[in-house]
């Protein structure tokens, strides 16, 4: 390992910097700054070193001035605490808090105008921070440890900590200041798997249009997203975590943990069953626990395929209430990762939805496969006798946004309106986009697939039709058409792709 480690947090060129302390029979040594292995340029020019002590509960801050500090606890431990000041950020008024202690050789890097405030959480506490200017009391413009418009969790009943009158006094955010409409006390959205083809769509959604409501946080594992979001791998035989669930949930606090993260692909989970079961329901297990011991609420995204695909009839849809029967390792998976959110709280739901189709950074989806074979003049075999609902990540999204408000639990189906195969469902993608379809190829039986499919494990929309009436998941051709329309940069990938490569 090459210290110090450096790990991106949610707010926009925020770190948090592990340290190596070498010890010996005499005790320890640690670099708390080299100008030589430090990347950030600001603190490449330290001009000052402050050392703080506090006694347990002192609440410190939130201090914004024009200059970046680095902050380490050397002895106790505090809560510490970054709030983004910068309007121009794309995480304007986000705030994330992490745990320092004299042991877990960890230092929190805070850019210029960002607000910082540390709770002590031991009596004689020691904090040191370098900061790139010397304390100028002119320059800052601090915020109040209460604003309701950043709304940071302290843990502790407000009345109970120690804090100056200075801090105290420090005035409230004004919201003519602030984006217009802005909400005080957002509702706080972690997205397990922003990354993905759902969590990607559903963090922009909640970000374009519901950023008034909502602040949204995310994760990411293999592909990285710039904004928001922290890498986390829920394969416990990851060594690269610089979180844990409980220090992940600490981080941003939310008020609702989405799990859209999963091992989704179906021939993979039979290969890798216990990879498959440690994400699929093992993270997710302990996810939804750590969620419900901050009274976070889980939703977690599940999948048709924990239904055994024998329904009779070609048109015939499963309900909510239906018997469960996973054929394969996936749907099994998946089926575990349900029950175990239902059984830790009563308030958590469970989404089953089917076949996901829509904008997605990686277009490895299905239509994005019709399409790219179709380009090429290449035959495309398609089943005919597997049958699903094939839904549009928008609409899925949209949907799971609006019923945030609505706090349902339980299981509820969320799926496309159309039962398709995957034949005629590569008809109507030739169709949209203008393609050539006797390149499609009906195929009725498995060829050396390594696990079971369901034949037809199409979803019935029961429940939400009780709960949002008027909300529609379009079909399959409108959603396409919406995607050509709103998204066509997703496609250019696919659909120019000599466009997309200058
Ligand atoms: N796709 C479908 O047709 C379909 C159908 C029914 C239900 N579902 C369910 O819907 C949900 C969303 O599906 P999707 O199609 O959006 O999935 P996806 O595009 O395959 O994305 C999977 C997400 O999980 C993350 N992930 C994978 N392995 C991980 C690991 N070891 N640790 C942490 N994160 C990991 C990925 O992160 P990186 O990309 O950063 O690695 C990505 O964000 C899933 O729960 C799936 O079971 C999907």
């Amino acid at each position: 390992m090459n210290y110090p480690i450096y790990t991106e947090l949610p707010i926009q060129d925020a770190f948090v910097i592990e340290y190596r302390a070498f010890s010996d029979s005499r005790g320890y040594l640690a670099e708390l700054y080299n100008s030589n292995k430090y990347k950030q340029a600001e603190t490449e020019n330290l001009q000052q070193i402050t050392l703080s002590q506090s006694k347990k509960n002192v609440l410190r801050g939130i201090h914004k001035v024009p200059y970046s500090k680095l902050v380490t606890c050397v002895r106790g431990a505090i809560y510490d605490v970054i709030v983004d000041l910068r309007h121009n950020s794309p995480t304007f008024l986000m705030w994330v808090s992490i745990v320092l202690t004299q042991s877990n050789h960890k230092q929190l890097y805070i850019p210029a105008d960002c607000g910082h405030a540390f709770l002590s959480l031991e009596n004689d506490t020691l904090v040191v921070y370098g900061q790139s200017q010397p304390f100028n009391p002119a320059l800052e413009d601090n915020c109040r440890f209460d604003d309701p418009f950043v709304n940071v969790y302290w843990h502790l009943d407000i009345a109970k900590l120690e804090i100056s009158p200075k801090d105290r006094d420090t005035a409230l955010l004004i919201p003519d200041n602030l984006p217009k409409g802005l909400s005080p006390h957002r509702t706080r959205i972690l997205i397990i798997g922003a990354s993905g083809q759902l969590g990607s769509i559903l963090t922009y959604k909640l970000q374009k249009y519901y950023q008034l409501q909502y602040v949204v946080y995310g994760t990411y594992c293999n592909n990285k997203v710039d904004t928001h979001c922290v890498k986390m791998d829920l394969n416990s035989s990851s060594t690269e975590n610089t979180f844990s669930y409980h220090s992940l949930l600490q981080l941003c606090h939310p008020n609702i943990v989405i799990i859209c993260a999963a091992m989704t692909w179906v021939d993979g989970c039979e290969k890798s069953q216990n990879k498959a079961y440690d994400i699929n329901c093992n993270a997710v297990f302990s996810l939804s626990l750590e969620a419900k011991k901050i009274g976070a609420k889980t939703i977690y995204i599940s999948t048709d395929y924990v239904f055994g695909g024998v329904l009779p009839i070609y048109g015939d849809k499963y309900m909510e209430e239906d018997t469960i029967s996973p054929l394969n390792v996936y749907g099994k998976t998946k089926h575990r990762g349900e029950q175990f959110v239902l059984s830790i709280s009563k308030d958590n739901l469970v989404v089953r939805t089917s076949s996901l189709f829509g904008p997605d950074k990686l277009n490895k989806n299905f239509p994005c496969q019709v399409v790219r074979k179709l380009k090429d003049n290449l035959k495309f075999p398609a089943f005919s006798h597997v049958v699903s609902t094939p839904t549009y990540t928008v609409d899925l999204a949209e949907c799971i946004i609006q019923l945030l408000v609505h706090d349902c639990s339980g299981v509820m189906h969320l799926a496309g309106p159309e039962s398709a195969s995957k034949y005629d469902w590569a008809l109507k993608i030739a169709n949209s986009f203008n393609l050539e379809n006797t390149l499609i190829e009906k195929v009725d039986s498995f060829p050396a697939l390594v696990a079971k499919r369901p034949l037809n494990s199409s979803l019935a929309n029961n429940r939400i039709g009780y709960i949002l009436p008027e909300f529609k998941f379009r079909g399959i051709q409108d959603a396409l058409e919406d995607w050509m329309i709103n998204f066509p940069d997703s496609l250019d990938d696919i659909v120019n792709p000599t466009k997309s490569k200058l």
